[in-house]
């Protein structure tokens, strides 16, 4: 077997598994706000769209994916992200991934050159599957801290000139998992100009793009970025988007990848021997759904109402704060991050993740200590009821 796959290390989950091994559940009914997965309902123009293309199942899709797929992909991103316009050429600078996730493990096996040295550089703490697809491909992961002080944005400037020459990708996530912490331009710009110096590929996760609190100020994007730098090919810049938490279809397993047409082309020779084209009804039902945004303004009403009433019910008792964007929490604890998730099971049967199991010990600490995530992702009244019991407990430490 490859040796490599010894490197990975459990996936938070198992680790909360373990964890809670010999805890006993208040007995009270379980709220989870540990997984991030959306549970807001599918709407149902998505599933109609599904069932009507059905028949596509008779063919095998192309792994570039359909043309109008491409082309919403890229008139959307377009008009998001206030590109120039045809500036994303959809037949060279768009592909249809199954999810971001396959997209971001896949993206490393195909870019890292194994021979000279090869770092990833990613923020730290972090979506595990950056760490993953370092390892399984030959390069060191090297975890930049996102701090409160440095506004939970690693501190790039502190990054050695060596660790830039081994660079080959930087993984960064903004909206932040699970901080919520979103660049700015000047930030990502920044980070293309050091790309172009040192010849990496900016991998820039923006799953989380859809999910902010002022409808006039959306999330910028690091296509947006390079273009006002006036990089409109997009060049060592590579975006992640998904439609699990934009749409409330994470099992339809539906994203893209845009940007640098050369670094494309390679990746989709990968992806055809690879084998992972996405399922013609689920192509057709993400052309779709890129098209409409009311349902998107609607999901986002909903986070900003949970947003609302759990801080309210939080803020009193413990450190935590609205984030720029994303639906997760991202609070210090009053004790041990592992001990007060334990606590909270074992007094109010609420899950939660404890951030260490999001980030690892660095020289400088490690950033997700005494902190946890919360998923703002269950019903509005199951949002406040977790709070509420959180709140209990923390008032009888
Ligand atoms: C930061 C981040 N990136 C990527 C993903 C993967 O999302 P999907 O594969 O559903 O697009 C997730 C899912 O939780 C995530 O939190």
């Amino acid at each position: 077997m490859n040796s490599d796959l010894n490197q990975l290390h459990p996936y938070p989950f198992e680790k909360i598994r373990h964890l809670l091994k010999e805890v006993i559940p208040a007995n009270q009914p379980a709220v989870s706000l540990a997984i991030g997965e959306p549970k807001h309902p599918t709407p149902d123009f998505i599933h109609q769209a599904v069932i009507e293309h059905l028949q596509g199942l008779a063919t095998y899709p192309a792994t570039k994916g359909e043309t109008h797929l491409r082309q919403v992909i890229s008139t959307w991103l377009t008009q998001r992200f206030q590109l120039p316009l045809g500036s994303l050429d959809p037949e060279q600078q768009v592909l249809p991934v199954n999810g971001t996730r396959e997209a971001l493990f896949a993206f490393a096996q195909a870019v890292v050159d194994r021979q000279h040295q090869p770092a990833i550089l990613m923020p730290n703490p972090f979506y595990q599957i950056y760490e993953g697809a370092a390892l399984l491909a030959g390069a060191e992961p090297v975890y930049l801290n996102c701090t409160e002080e440095h506004g939970f944005i690693p501190d790039f400037d502190a990054v050695p000139t060596e660790l830039w020459q081994r660079c080959q990708i930087l993984y960064i996530c903004t909206p932040g998992n699970p901080t919520g912490a979103v660049m700015s331009i000047a930030q990502l710009q920044k980070l293309i100009n050091l790309a172009q110096q040192y010849n990496f590929v900016i991998a820039s996760d923006e799953c989380y793009s859809e999910l902010y609190f002022d409808e006039t100020k959306p999330p910028v994007g690091l296509l947006q970025a390079a273009a006002q730098m006036g990089n409109s090919s997009y060049q060592h810049c590579v975006v992640f988007h998904s439609l699990s938490k934009r749409s409330n279809v994470p099992g339809m397993r539906s994203g893209f990848i845009a940007g640098d047409a050369e670094i494309l082309a390679k990746f989709l020779l990968y992806r055809t021997y690879h084998g992972c084209a996405m399922p013609p009804p689920f192509q057709a039902a993400s052309a779709i759904a890129w098209q409409d945004e009311a349902h998107v303004r609607t999901n986002r009403d909903q986070y900003r109402a949970k947003f609302e009433a759990v801080l309210e019910i939080l803020s009193p008792v413990m450190a935590v704060k609205k984030p720029d964007a994303g639906f997760y929490l991202w609070p210090t604890t009053p004790i041990d991050d592992q001990v007060f998730t334990k606590t909270l099971v074992a007094r109010a049967n609420v899950h939660i993740v404890p951030g260490s199991y999001l980030s690892r010990a660095t020289t400088a600490g490690n950033p997700g200590q005494n902190r946890v995530r919360m998923a703002l992702v269950a019903t509005q009244a199951e949002c406040i009821e977790a709070a509420q019991r959180i709140r209990h407990v923390i008032e009888n430490l």
